[in-house]
């Protein structure tokens, strides 16, 4: 357990961790080409390490330098049956695509499972349409729970009309279309992160797009490519939020990426009334890259509609928290999707943020939060979840007493140095406390 104690400022400058989604994406497609990817500042996460040892599993070479903090991925000679079955741990992202990517390998049998977590979070959104693309899967509730069991085969492309936003169920077809029979097109209900497109093109793939269809053709070889991972906005967020609502802050978080559909979150808090710029953009293996400059905010409440919610899906747990620090009320709608992600992310934050006093209300779909009530002291659980374990540390930092998170190591997801960073920008010392 972690003690938070209440601060005024978080100044200065700070680097978060490359980005989880890009980083996945860079392991997977680099398993994929004819002479592997080298990319720096990768995710230094534990979802990122389940990916490298999925693929390592079957035959993939991974060399990493932890102090350059590099990794190179190359499959030479082809992926290769797994001798055991393949963990994806706590990651979504892992079992996702690799259930798109073994489903096009022909004759390679895998069983694909993960920790208590995963296996309560919906598969069939991905498991339907790789059977209807010909895939061979078969597992718990009629494919719909990990462990699953995929027997490779060769694939026929096809038009799939997403019923859930989902980027990784997006980016599991378009892995499996990459080996299949035609052209293979997603149709999604609104648009997700396009990391996927984005690296496909930078490393030489055809992608149309249009709308919310995207279409990716047979590939027989890709060749191989380097590049910087930019900063992880996800990772961001915690910082944007605690500078915004913290008294005397000033912050700037460099060489983060702002892919317009990640970053949802900066404009929900611009019309809240956030003090921000974007510094210095670029691009880097063709993401969007920059300085995100945050200062301390006065916000107000505001309404965040269904159609934005992808934008910011993960960023919700710490946009409630923002939410109890706005003058007036802030509905948040149709994220249901909170629901089946780490934890029931709906609920592990109205129950933390309502034992330190604030006004929430849990809906079906997101919450209605009165704003500018005290947060006291008190205890806050991680329900096992990086990111309400993170939310939960920023909500300590304007509470009125120290905030203790229990379980807090689960932070190594996606962020292992959060708390490391935390005692740098506060310039105080967090304390370890028993239970
Ligand atoms: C991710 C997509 C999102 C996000 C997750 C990472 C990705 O999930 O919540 O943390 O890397 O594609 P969905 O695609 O299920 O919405």
């Amino acid at each position: 357990m972690i003690e938070i104690n209440p601060t005024s400022r978080i100044n200065g400058e700070i680097h978060v961790p490359g980005d989880k989604s890009i980083s996945h994406r860079a392991a997977f497609l680099g398993a994929m080409t004819r002479d592997g990817v080298e990319v720096s500042n990768f995710s230094p996460g534990q979802d990122c390490a389940s990916t490298l040892a999925c693929l390592e599993a079957m035959g993939c070479a991974v060399e990493q330098d932890k102090a350059l903090n590099t990794v190179k991925i190359k499959a030479p000679t082809g992926l290769k049956e797994p001798k055991d079955v393949l963990d994806a741990k706590n990651s979504g992202t892992t079992a996702r695509l690799l259930l798109g990517l073994l489903s096009g390998i022909p004759n390679l049998f895998a069983v694909v499972t993960g920790d208590e977590s995963l296996k309560r979070r919906p598969m069939g959104r991905v498991v339907k349409p790789l059977v209807a693309m010909g895939a061979k899967i078969d597992g718990r509730e009629f494919g719909e729970r990990l462990p699953l069991a995929v027997r490779g085969r060769k694939l026929s492309g096809g038009v799939h009309a997403l019923q859930v936003a989902s980027a990784q169920v997006k980016t599991a077809i378009l892995l499996a279309g990459l080996g299949a029979q035609g052209a293979t097109t997603v149709i999604e209900p609104s648009p997700t992160r396009d990391h996927t497109e984005i690296m496909l093109e930078y490393l030489g793939v055809p992608v149309l797009k249009d709308g919310l269809k995207v279409t990716v053709y047979p590939t027989s070889s890709i060749p191989g490519e380097s590049w910087r991972i930019p900063g992880d906005f996800s990772a961001a967020a915690f910082w944007i939020v605690a500078a915004a609502i913290t008294a005397e802050s000033e912050l700037r978080i460099k060489e983060v990426n702002v892919n317009p559909t990640r970053t949802g979150l900066l404009k929900v808090l611009e019309r809240m009334g956030l003090d921000h710029a974007i510094e210095d953009e670029t691009l880097s293996g063709g993401e969007r890259t920059a300085t995100v400059a945050v200062r301390s905010s006065r916000l107000k409440g505001t309404t965040v509609s269904p159609e934005e919610v992808p934008s910011l899906i993960d960023e919700l747990p710490v946009l409630a928290v923002a939410a109890t620090r706005a003058e007036g009320i802030t509905e948040i709608r149709g994220a249901r999707e909170l629901r089946v992600k780490e934890s029931d992310r709906i609920h592990a934050m109205a129950i933390n943020l309502k034992a330190l006093g604030a006004q929430i209300q849990e809906t079906d779909d997101g919450w209605i939060i009165e704003g500018r009530t005290t947060l006291s002291g008190g205890r806050a659980k991680s329900f096992g979840d990086h990111r309400v374990a993170m939310a939960m540390a920023v909500a300590g930092l304007v509470a009125t007493g120290p905030v203790c998170i229990e379980d807090e190591e689960c932070v190594s997801i996606s962020y292992p140095g959060f708390f490391d960073d935390l005692t740098e920008l506060t310039q105080t010392c967090l304390k370890e406390v028993s239970s």
